[in-house]
């Protein structure tokens, strides 16, 4: 007979689930969805140790105490870059977790002599996901912590082992169904889920593997929830199609802003860079700007939109970044920041990291909303972006990211880059808007560039001068457009920093 606490708890945590999804998804309310969620995890956790299966507390609060002992300081610790390799380990662990419980439950079920059944083939299915994940996701933390190489590890005829390890897996797991006692096949299905799960992570690139995460992150929901079936837990059950079906969403909202297919992460091999993808290799002049001339025209403009990238999170330059947004908007500049869906290295990047800053939510605007302001735009200020901002994605039907949406900043008047070199993103592709005659490279940190070139350049520039062009818009704009700056008449050609 159920215990009508624990399915009150039960149900309250499901709910808290749901609701916590629901507002994680908007800037605004996400803090409220955070604490929800953890509020249904510990209705969930309290409800568990009241079901009378639970024998022994000893246990559990020892587990409970050494997981808090290494989770707690990992979670303060980690840096915010590292966010997509702390969620892989955390998803290695918990997919090691599911699958050894379907181990213990299959031992189970083969000393009770128990026949095929539902629950053996459930069992089954989620000690599969439940291994391949473990490894694949210590494979996916590895490749992104550059333990080992961050390129596509392949060799001929990867596809064909790779499908023949699945095919074997999978048989291997339908007789241990139907043989749950037999010690051999059990070994050997452990192993060869985890020697797929690695098989299956080794040929994607570093760079593919938040995308990859999202994906593991709804495998090891969907072993959760065939675990619940197992075990005959409704919670499980519940909370497992939540992670499965928001990691598979996930991942296909970045496949999406990505232009690409989930088969084109899985097996495309991103990330080894063709002969002369990263252009000819010649450096070829670009302009570049004094700090002094930089600040000026970001002080003499009516509207800047400032796109963050990954380099930004790299620097750590957002509260620089936050400041800078905060005098420009005092002397009455118009500042937005453009928001790619896919600028940085996991969803929402810039947002968590601007809104750590306490860049205001409503100055956050989605590429599709601020592209058609661009054109009317004085000043597009990339910090750190790269790909995300690329024209070729738009021009250039053969280019690696063609088709990938993109902010449209060479519609701006003026642009202005800052990164440390010549050096391609993510995609490793030459970026033409660099060598626009609007563009002027600002060489160097985005946190050193911000901090030491702007803010305090600013506060001395305040006096009559931006008082006199602020006190009529009309004069200023004329100004502005008399000013050869952002006409980009001013030739200062520089020499790029090597690749
Ligand atoms: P990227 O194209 O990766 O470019 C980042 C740029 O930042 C680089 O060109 C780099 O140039 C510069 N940079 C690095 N460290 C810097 C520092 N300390 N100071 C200043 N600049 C620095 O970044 P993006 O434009 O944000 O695009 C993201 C890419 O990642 C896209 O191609 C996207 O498809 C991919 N991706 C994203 C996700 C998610 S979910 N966000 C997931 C998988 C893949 P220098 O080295 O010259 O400084």
């Amino acid at each position: 007979m159920a215990n009508p606490l624990v399915e009150a708890a039960y149900l309250i945590a499901a709910v808290c689930f749901v609701l916590s999804l629901m507002w994680m998804s908007h800037p605004s309310t996400s803090r409220r969805g955070v604490w929800v969620g953890e509020a249904g995890m510990l209705l969930a956790i309290v409800g568990t140790l009241m079901l009378k299966s639970v024998v022994d507390y000893k246990l559990i609060g020892a587990a409970l105490l050494l997981g808090s002992a290494i989770g707690v300081p990992l979670a303060y610790l980690m840096p915010m870059t590292a966010i997509p390799q702390r969620t892989a380990l955390s998803h290695s662990l918990g997919a090691l977790a599911v699958a050894l419980i379907g181990v213990v439950e299959m031992t189970k079920l083969a000393a009770a002599g128990a026949p095929l059944s539902f629950a053996s083939v459930a069992l089954a299915f989620e000690m599969l996901l439940g291994f391949l994940t473990c490894t694949a996701s210590v494979l996916a933390f590895a490749k992104l912590q550059e333990l080992v190489t961050t390129r596509p590890m392949v060799f001929p005829g990867q596809k064909l082992v790779n499908l023949a390890v699945f095919v074997a897996a999978l048989g291997v797991a339908t007789a241990l169904a139907l043989h749950p006692q037999s010690g051999p096949l059990l070994i050997g299905f452990v192993a060869l889920a985890a020697v797929f799960g690695v098989l299956l992570v080794a040929p994607i690139g570093g760079a593919d593997m938040p995308t990859v995460i999202a994906l593991l992150n709804a495998y090891a929901g969907l072993a959760a929830s065939a675990m619940g079936f197992a075990l005959s837990n409704k919670l499980l059950i519940i909370t497992g199609a939540l992670d499965g079906a928001s990691g598979f969403i996930l991942a296909v909202i970045m496949c999406k802003a990505m232009n690409r297919s989930f088969a084109n992460v899985m097996f495309g091999g991103f990330g080894q860079v063709a002969a002369g993808a990263e252009g000819t290799g010649e450096a070829r002049p670009v302009r570049s700007a004094s700090q002094e001339d930089a600040a000026l025209m970001l002080e003499n403009s009516t509207s800047v939109v400032i796109v963050p990238g990954y380099g930004m999170a790299v620097a750590q330059a957002q509260h620089k970044v936050s400041e800078l947004y905060q005098s420009l908007s005092g002397k009455g500049v118009d500042v937005r920041f453009a928001i790619h869906p896919v600028a940085g290295r996991m969803p929402g990047h810039m947002n968590v990291l601007l809104a750590e800053a306490n860049v205001p939510y409503e100055k956050l605007i989605e590429m599709d909303e601020i592209n058609g302001d661009l054109a009317t735009t004085d000043v597009a200020l990339i910090i750190g972006a790269n790909d995300v901002v690329n024209p070729a994605a738009r021009d250039d039907p053969k280019s690696a990211i063609a088709g990938m949406p993109i902010i449209e900043v060479d519609k701006a008047k003026a642009v202005m880059v800052i990164k440390r070199s010549m050096k391609p993103g993510f995609a490793g592709i030459e970026n033409e808007l660099y060598y626009l005659d609007k563009t002027h490279m600002l060489f160097g940190d985005a946190k050193d560039f911000v901090a030491g070139s702007f803010i305090p350049l600013f506060p001395a520039k305040a006096g009559i001068q931006v008082f006199l062009l602020k006190l009529d818009a009309g004069a200023a704009a004329t100004e502005k457009s008399l000013d050869p700056r952002f006409r980009g008449e001013e030739r200062i050609v520089g020499q790029p920093p090597p690749r």
